[in-house]
């Protein structure tokens, strides 16, 4: 399976820390924040890796990450997104590189506490459709909210004002090839974008989404507030390890 990071977008939820430089080359204690979701990739067995990046500073990455000798690659792809599409227009910049394989998909500001490689074997034998990881969170609305009948996703709503549960998609996907001819159907949202939402949701309307929940600690460092927490539970996991 082939593994693609997702690092783009202006990060403006971060300003001004993100006025001059990219998202996910801001610190999370120890490391720049997109190191984390390639060593996730790299420890479920991934390593053919492609970084999507835009915005500010995009040719550091190349600088930062060179070939991934650091998480033990002999080589790291990269592309380009022009402007701010959303998730899914980033995604569909990765067509190419997918050539029909399968592919496991993980924002660059995602941050988790254990290892996503038993998610990743299941969605091996999975014989088509997508893959999602789910996560109960205190704070659904700042993301898409999965609606659960009998252990069944019944919708995945992207940041309603009243979430029907707690349990939210994190950035963590799987996807067949199916992928790239869903996102050419897909519209802007209000917020001018294209959804990875609508993503789940044309799977789920093929009924072929599949999900397991997510083990361990999970956040997203996107935002002041989850930035800060993304440092300290990191920090924390280091200290817990040293012990
Ligand atoms: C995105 C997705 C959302 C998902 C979240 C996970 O939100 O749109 O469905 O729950 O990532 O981090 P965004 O960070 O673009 O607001």
């Amino acid at each position: 399976m082939k593994g693609i990071v997702l690092a783009g977008g202006l990060g403006k939820r971060l300003g001004p820390l993100t006025k001059i430089t990219n998202k996910h080359l801001l610190p999370i204690f120890h490391q720049p924040m997109v190191y984390y979701p390639i060593q996730t990739l790299v420890e479920a067995g991934i390593r053919d890796i492609l970084v999507v990046t835009g915005g500010n500073h995009a040719g550091e990455f190349l600088r930062l990450l060179g070939n991934g000798e650091q998480f033990g690659l002999k080589h790291i792809n990269y592309t380009y997104q022009e402007g701010e599409g959303g998730i899914a227009a980033a995604l569909g910049l990765a067509e190419h590189f997918a050539e029909g394989q399968k592919i496991a998909v993980i924002l660059g500001d995602n941050i988790i506490e254990k290892s996503i490689k038993s998610h990743v074997d299941k969605f091996k034998n999975q014989k088509e459709g997508a893959r999602i990881i789910i996560k109960e969170v205190k704070d659904p609305h700042r993301f898409g909210v999965v609606e659960l009948e009998d252990d069944k996703i019944l919708s995945i709503e992207e940041k309603p004002k009243k979430p029907k549960t707690n349990y939210i998609v994190t950035g963590i996907y799987m996807y067949d090839a199916q992928v790239f001819d869903i996102i050419k159907t897909l519209e802007p949202s209000a917020r001018n974008e294209l959804e990875i939402t609508d993503v789940n949701n044309a799977y789920l309307g093929r009924n072929q989404l599949h999900y397991d929940i997510l083990d361990g600690w999970w956040t997203d460092a996107g935002a002041h507030e989850s930035l800060l927490r993304a440092n300290n539970l990191v920090a924390e996991k280091l200290r817990r390890e040293k012990k």
